[in-house]
């Protein structure tokens, strides 16, 4: 009897987690894979070590999941430490994650259409360009703890509004961008290249920020081809498993990306089909492609989110033409600038593809770590000083997210023994403040307005303010 054939060993995955971070991905997304999946936690304050010997020890060949900014510089040293681990995506493709300047940085190195784009580390170029450059500009800061969308994006139509906020705001390094009246725009998800899912964001009435979070809108049908193909270069040129990014659309109609990243809000089945995708990559074929139709968020889209938010392992039959009517593929056609073309057609041209594994890093930051070589201003973010705010990317909901959203997340109860910190703060006035906010608005509130709590509680004075930001920072440097 011929001996039954053995199968390939299956690479060891691991998910790569940290404390305070919300997971992007769980094992449940890896549904099917018959192997034990390891899970490594880092705990911030000097655990690079520690990592490092915990994924040896656990012998895993590729580790998985998103690297809040934060973290990003100790872990490209970790990754380092750990030649023989496969990250994914990797530290390169998730150099965009880190910061504005970066995004620029992989924008300029590729081509890639962005708002024309100005960084200064020095304060005195920054001071000459304010003066001599046109107005309108937009300033955002690039890189920190929290990212509230558009919280941080300013326009400025004088150069004395320039210098008065970034004298405000001491944004570090000063980040300018030429301002782009846009009429909405479009995040776009991919898996291996190809578009998985896509909207619309469009700003309120007379205003230019496109962010739902500030009360715009959004829709999911009619995204242009073209805009899709530039998702796609952008996705490539980053080698990513999965992408997303925001991608303006201009009143002068150019399409230019705003943002890009691995770190983003998805749909639960979204990241199932993450998961399939991976373990599709990671077992040379064993386990099959997902097969997800172009445009099926025009039809996913009709679903109420909170349908959309528990729907999981989507999947699709194969398009075949003589079965007829029965696939939306088949229906529909599409205007794009080479004619009409049938969905499936559409379908075809957009496959999914396999990243290259690379062993070259491309970014390493002896070279692209501005921020950290740049002078003494800016506290180095090294395993030893370790970050002091831990973020939070994505969360289910589809409806307000930020590419890389950051937010900290507490227990009521730390909460609670934050402000029985603050002198003059009891029980019953913690309790006054608690029944306002709920805890992520109160952290919200913290980091980016921190004046709604003297709105919204008449007795909190100033002097509590003051005195409750001091014990944030002290709280958050304890983290
Ligand atoms: N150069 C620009 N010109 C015009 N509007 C812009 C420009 N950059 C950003 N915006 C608007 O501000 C919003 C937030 O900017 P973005 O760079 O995406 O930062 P955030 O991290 O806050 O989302 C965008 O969605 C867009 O509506
Ligand atoms: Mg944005």
């Amino acid at each position: 009897m011929a001996k039954k054939q053995k199968k390939e060993k299956l690479p060891k995955i691991g998910m790569l987690y940290l404390d305070y971070v919300l997971r992007f991905f769980d094992k449940s997304n890896f549904r099917g894979w018959p192997d034990k999946i390891e899970t490594v936690t880092y705990h911030w304050k000097n655990d690079k070590d520690r990592f490092v010997r915990e994924v040896k020890r656990k012998k895993i060949d590729i580790l998985i999941g998103n690297i809040p900014a934060t973290a990003y510089e100790t872990f490209r040293e970790i990754a380092r430490a750990l030649p023989n681990v496969q990250f994914i995506p990797s530290l390169d493709t998730q150099f965009s994650n880190k910061s504005k300047e970066n995004v620029t940085r992989f924008a300029w190195k590729y081509d890639i259409p962005i708002p024309k784009t100005y960084i200064y580390y020095d304060k005195n170029k920054a001071d000459k360009f304010i003066g001599d450059t046109k107005y309108p500009k937009i300033i955002k800061k690039s890189y920190g703890p929290s990212n509230y969308g558009g919280y941080f994006v300013h326009k400025v139509d004088s150069k004395q509004e320039a210098r008065n906020l970034l004298a405000q705001k001491k944004y570090h390094p000063a980040y300018f961008q030429d301002f782009v009246p846009m009429e909405a725009d479009v995040r776009v998800m991919l898996i291996g290249h190809k578009p998985v899912c896509a909207f619309w964001r469009r700003a309120p009435e007379g205003e230019w920020l496109t962010n739902t979070s500030q009360g715009g809108s959004m829709d999911y049908m009619n995204v242009p081809k073209e805009l899709l193909d530039l998702a796609v270069s952008v996705s490539k040129s980053a080698n990513a498993e999965y992408w997303a990014c925001d991608v303006a659309v201009g009143e002068d109609g150019k399409f230019r990306i705003l943002e890009c990243a691995t770190a983003f809000a998805a749909f639960p089945y979204i990241r199932d089909w993450i998961g399939q995708y991976l373990m599709w990559k990671f077992s040379k074929g064993r386990f099959p492609k997902p097969n997800i139709p172009l445009f099926n968020w025009e039809e996913l889209g009709k679903m109420d989110p909170s349908v959309l938010r528990t729907l999981r392992y989507i999947t699709f039959g194969k398009y075949t033409p003589s079965y007829d009517g029965a696939y939306f593929l088949d229906k529909k056609v599409r205007e794009t600038e080479e004619g009409d073309m049938y969905l499936h057609e559409l379908d075809s041209l957009y496959p999914m593809l396999l990243t290259e594994d690379r062993t070259k890093e491309e970014w390493p930051s002896e070279k692209w770590n501005f921020q950290d070589n740049y002078g003494k201003t800016i506290r180095k973010v090294h395993a030893k000083s370790n970050p002091h705010t831990p973020v939070i990317e994505g969360d289910e909901s589809e409806e307000s997210e930020e590419i890389t959203e950051s937010t900290i997340i507490l227990t009521e109860k730390k909460i609670h023994k934050l402000l029985m910190s603050v002198n003059g703060i009891g029980k019953k006035k913690a309790e006054q403040i608690m029944d306002k906010f709920d805890t992520t608005e109160f952290v919200h509130a913290l980091e980016t307005a921190p004046h709604k709590i003297m709105e919204e509680v008449s007795w909190f004075k100033k002097k509590f303010l003051t005195k409750l930001m001091k014990e944030w920072e002290e709280f958050k440097a304890k983290l």
